[in-house]
Parts: C-alpha cells; structure tokens; sequence
C-alpha cells in the first residue's frame, strides 16, 4: 500500500492568520514542503516565528486558513483519526493530568489510541527515558524534567512513525537532553522514525538534524541540508574582544555580546579587509581570532538578512 515516494509529512501553500484587535497576525504565509520518511528534520526560527502554530496544525489542534497538511498522504483535517494514529507530538507546553502515576497516564494514553496489552512497549519507554524508577510516581510529584520525559513517553505510546517534538530541550538540563538525543536517535536509526525537531539549540540541530527549515515572520528562509546551509555561510568569524563603540558600518555587520564582538567574513581577503577598517577607525581590540562558522552564524546571517540588514557578500543570501 505504501508508495515509497510518499512523503512522511507535506505542508501545502499552509497560511495561518489569527485575528486580532490590532489588525491580523499572520502567523504563517504559504509554507511548503515535504518531509520524506525517515528524516531527521529540523525547524528553526525565532521566537513568534511560527513553528508551533505550524505544529498546532500538523496535529489537528489548529486549522489552517488556507492550505494542506498530509501525514503519510492522509490530511490532518478531513482525515484526522488516520493522520492522528501516524504522528507522536510532543507539545511545547508542559500539559499532564496530576491525577495519575506515569504507568497510568501512560496506559490511559493507549487507551485512547485503542491499543491494549501495550505493556512491554511501556517499560521500554520507561527505562528508555529513565523513568523506570518513577512509573509509580504521581505525575504532580515529577520535577519539569522528569514530566517532560513523561510526555514524549506518552507521544510515542502508539509506536507513531512520525515524531513531532516542539522545543523538547527548552530549559531541560544537559543530561536529559542527552538522555533524549540519544533515545530520539536511536529511533530514527532503528526503526527508522521520521522526526521533525523544533529546537533553539543550534548545535543540536547541526549535531542531529540532516535537513533543516528556517521560518521567519511565518514564511520559509531556507530550506536545505544541513552541510548545504553550513558551506553556504561565510565561512570564517573574526571575533574580539573590545571596549569601545565600533564604526558604523561594522556595527551593521557585528554581532556583539558584551565586549564580543564577531564578524562574518567569507575568505582571507575580507578577514584582512575587516582588520584595516578596524585599524583605520582606531579601535583598540584584544584576543583577536578567527574560528569557523556554524549552524548559528547561518542563522543569525539569514534572520539579518531577512530584516534588511546589508550582508557582509556584495549580494544577499537568498539572491
Ligand atoms: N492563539 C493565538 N492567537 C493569536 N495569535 C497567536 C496565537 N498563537 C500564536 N499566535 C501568534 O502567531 C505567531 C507565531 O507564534 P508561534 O507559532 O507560537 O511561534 P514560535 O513557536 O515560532 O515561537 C506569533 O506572533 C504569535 O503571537
Ligand atoms: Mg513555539
């Protein structure tokens, strides 16, 4: 039955549009493309960029105002218990009835999917994610951490093909993050799981992820493989540090942090460009070097680009 060239996830031309005393939000403009099965795909953006409003709608929490979204060819909104059973979302929201131990919400969360004798899945999931020593806690009993792990437990009850995890890692500690990379992973590796990560931990998504969308303001900025979008940045950062103001014109090219100040630079040319303006306006500047760029530079350079901020290359990225 299954074509193999069906995508695991497909967003049609979706728009989202909340409605609003100040006028609409457009909360996404015509976002398309494809998941194929098996990825690990990464959705990155800022805060507000909508990748919750476009997981809402994955999940058939939320309807589009235009647009279609197919879960293994099934549309999540005329055909939503079909696209249900095919996905485990992790919310963004810690969301957990307080009533229950973790085994309980965990077989109740079967329960829904009309799954019984789901047992060993179960125990696999608790010592999975470390839980095995808390499935008789009650859920109000758990710290953060530990009810976040008990979510993405209960996404995967139904052994879903396709994960959807929206920010899993915010403010988790780095133990459990890697506790969940790894289970995460492993999935995708063995069973060969589709994942779609929402995160804002870039070198996370570099680590994992082999594709990657950046949304900004709603719409697509790129979307690529995460070795395209790597090589396709300047490749170089000058970074210093200083305590005075910086000239105009690099200040329009500097991301500064503190007294950090870096600056993207495609080649040794424009390295030693930079080092002449810096010299020629007279800034005194100390532990001066040049490291590689990463996943966070291509982001930072593309969310500048999309406001209109002159790139450091004579023509813009999306050129
Ligand atoms: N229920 C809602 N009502 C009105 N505006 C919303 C609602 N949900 C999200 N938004 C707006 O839509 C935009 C995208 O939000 P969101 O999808 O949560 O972004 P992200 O997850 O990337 O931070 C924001 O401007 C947000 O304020
Ligand atoms: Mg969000």
């Amino acid at each position: 039955m299954v074509t193999p060239a069906m995508p695991a996830v497909s967003f049609q031309n979706v728009s989202k549009t909340f409605p609003a005393s100040r006028g609409d939000i457009h909360a996404l403009s015509d976002v398309s493309f494809d998941i194929e099965q098996g990825e690990f795909f990464g959705l990155l953006g800022p805060n507000g960029a909508g990748k919750t409003t476009l997981i809402s709608i994955l999940a058939g929490l939320t309807r589009a105002s235009r647009g279609h979204v197919l879960v293994h060819g099934k549309d999540v909104q005329s055909d939503y218990q079909a696209a249900r059973r095919q996905l485990g979302v992790v919310p963004q929201e810690l969301v957990f009835d307080p009533f229950f131990s973790v085994r309980e919400s965990l077989k109740i969360q079967s329960g829904y999917f009309g799954i019984r004798g789901n047992a060993a899945w179960i125990d696999e999931l608790l010592e999975g994610l470390g839980l095995a020593d808390k499935a008789g806690a009650n859920m109000r009993q758990l710290s953060g951490g530990m009810k976040r792990r008990v979510l993405i437990a209960q996404a995967l009850v139904h052994k879903p093909p396709v994960i959807v995890l929206d920010e899993p890692t915010a403010g988790v500690d780095v133990e459990l993050r890697q506790t969940l990379w790894k289970f995460i992973s492993d999935l995708n590796k063995r069973m060969g799981s589709t994942v779609l990560l929402t995160t804002h931990y870039l070198e996370e998504a570099e680590a994992l992820c082999g594709r990657i969308a950046m949304l900004k303001n709603g719409r697509v900025v790129a979307l690529e493989a995460t070795s395209e979008l790597l090589s396709r940045a300047s490749s170089n950062v000058l970074r210093f540090k200083t305590d005075q103001a910086l000239p105009l014109d690099l200040n329009q090219l500097a991301r500064v942090t503190g007294r950090v100040v870096q600056l993207p630079a495609h080649d040794a040319l424009e390295v030693e460009r930079l080092l002449a303006r810096m010299r020629e306006s007279g800034l005194t500047v100390q532990d001066v070097e040049i490291r590689k760029a990463d996943l966070e530079d291509v982001f930072l350079d593309l969310m500048q680009g999309a406001r209109g901020v002159p790139q450091v290359r004579g023509e813009g990225a999306s050129a």
